[in-house]
């Protein structure tokens, strides 16, 4: 069976959409939990693919996982029984690598194959292992697994040549439990590492400055375990707050941060977009009368690469011309072609996309990755007429029971299935 994603587009929207717990912070404290000596109540977990293929990699490795309820769970990692990743879940998704940091701070050794996931670009992981090194550890691959050992991590001073995230946090996870002080300078500061830093403190560990460009771990020797809730989803509040614009009408987001959304706040308000803020909700109002900007990715607190696509899907459709340069990934521009095809006015040189602002149309097109496929339900929303996205699978990989909750604030949106 071919599972599709079927929209029709071209109606306002209104009503409440709640945020769910944030995916890339899930997906690294889940993870985590490998680290402590007991059980971790994790709360407000997303109910998406990801998750549950890392909570199956936890369970392979012989933590247990208790389903509390829809967005809870319990992990038990005291009887951990491989320091061994199961190697066809974890060559799946980019997260796995998270398994190195932590097993190698819980077991002394980690044997993870290379990141999956989504593809716009090569995945280094140079500075994760500069890192592990620089710690005490040894770090060796061979085909396309990597191995890790070290007798005793030690805690060192660490500079980051490039703002990571995923290398920021696997130092982090392997610091935790290590000998000493360990600095991460220059360290990426996105919510999610504040989130994984929080989480850490609650379980016992002892981490400081998550959120600036200097984090520092004191190592502890044993972490207890505790109770976190996860925090809401910046990407899917993003997401949402530019569905919204783009397909016009009136839409309370609820579950928000709102000084996570600054830099999309700002953006779309210079759009012609009325944005009000609350304590943990923002309205966004749009008369679908907005005009282009330009946009810049950029670690946070910039313009971040997860939106990237879902931006490009809303300045095609509003009036004169924008630009948008993505200085994250070499290749995260595939999906403009389905845009493409959908009647929109886009010329890409090298890292920049031209943008003119048209009228898009429905049309038969596919999902090369999640925030890709978020991005074709923006464009297939905005659009006229009947915008079908193959490869829904790829929107499950980040966005919960999607279809059902856009139906809620109005999107004309059902998944259908045609025999292949
Ligand atoms: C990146 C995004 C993150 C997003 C995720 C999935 C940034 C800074 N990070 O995180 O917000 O959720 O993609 O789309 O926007 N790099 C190296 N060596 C390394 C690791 C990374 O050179 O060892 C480079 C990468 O090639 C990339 C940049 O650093 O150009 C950022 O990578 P990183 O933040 O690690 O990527 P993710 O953790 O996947």
């Amino acid at each position: 069976m071919l599972e599709k994603l079927k929209i029709t587009g071209g109606k306002q929207l209104f009503g409440e959409i709640a945020v769910c717990g944030a995916k890339n912070a899930a997906v690294a404290i889940i993870p985590a939990a490998l680290l402590v000596n007991g059980v971790c109540r994790i709360e407000n977990i997303p109910d998406i693919k990801d998750v549950r293929l890392i909570i199956d990699m936890l369970v392979r490795l012989g933590a247990s996982v208790t389903y509390v309820d829809d967005t809870t769970i319990e992990v038990n990692s005291s009887k951990l029984k491989t320091h061994i990743a199961p190697m066809e879940l974890a060559s799946r998704m980019r997260a796995s690598y998270y398994l190195l940091g932590a097993l190698l701070g819980r077991m002394n050794r980690a044997e993870v194959s290379l990141p999956g996931g989504c593809n716009f670009g090569t995945r280094p992981i140079d500075l994760h292992e500069k890192g592990f090194r620089a710690m005490g550890a040894t770090v060796e691959i061979k085909d396309g697994i990597v191995y890790t050992e070290a007798q005793q991590l030690t805690g060192t001073t660490i500079y980051l040549d490039t703002v990571s995230v995923g290398a920021t946090i696997n130092i982090m996870l392997a610091a935790v439990l290590a000998k000493g002080r360990t600095v991460i300078e220059n360290a990426a500061k996105e919510p999610h590492i504040v989130d994984v830093a929080n989480f850490l403190n609650a379980m016992g560990a002892n981490v400081r400055g998550a959120g600036t460009d200097v984090i520092r771990i004191n190592g502890v020797p044993e972490m207890k375990g505790g109770t976190y809730s996860i925090i809401p989803d910046q990407i899917e509040a993003g997401t949402f707050m530019l569905l919204a614009a783009a397909a016009g009408g009136e839409v309370l987001v609820r579950n928000i941060i709102p000084t996570h959304m600054n830099c999309l706040t700002s953006k779309l308000e210079e759009m012609g977009v009325n944005v009000t803020e609350y304590d943990d909700s923002i309205r966004i109002e749009s008369d679908g009368n907005l005009k282009g900007t330009s946009v810049r990715t950029m670690p946070y607190p910039g313009f971040p690469t997860d939106l990237q696509p879902q931006m490009v899907a809303l300045l095609s459709t509003v009036g004169g011309k924008s630009t948008v340069d993505e200085n994250v990934w070499d290749n995260r521009f595939q999906y403009i072609s389905e845009l493409l095809n959908m009647g929109a006015d886009i010329t890409i040189n090298g890292r920049r996309a031209n943008i003119s602002g048209t009228t898009l149309h429905g049309a038969e097109v596919t999902a090369t990755d999640l925030r890709a496929g978020a991005a074709l339900i923006i464009a297939g929303a905005a659009a006229e007429g009947v915008t079908e996205i193959a490869s829904p699978h790829y929107i499950d990989r980040g966005y919960s029971d999607i279809e059902r909750r856009l139906r809620s604030i109005g999107v004309k949106i059902e998944r259908i299935f045609e025999a292949d």
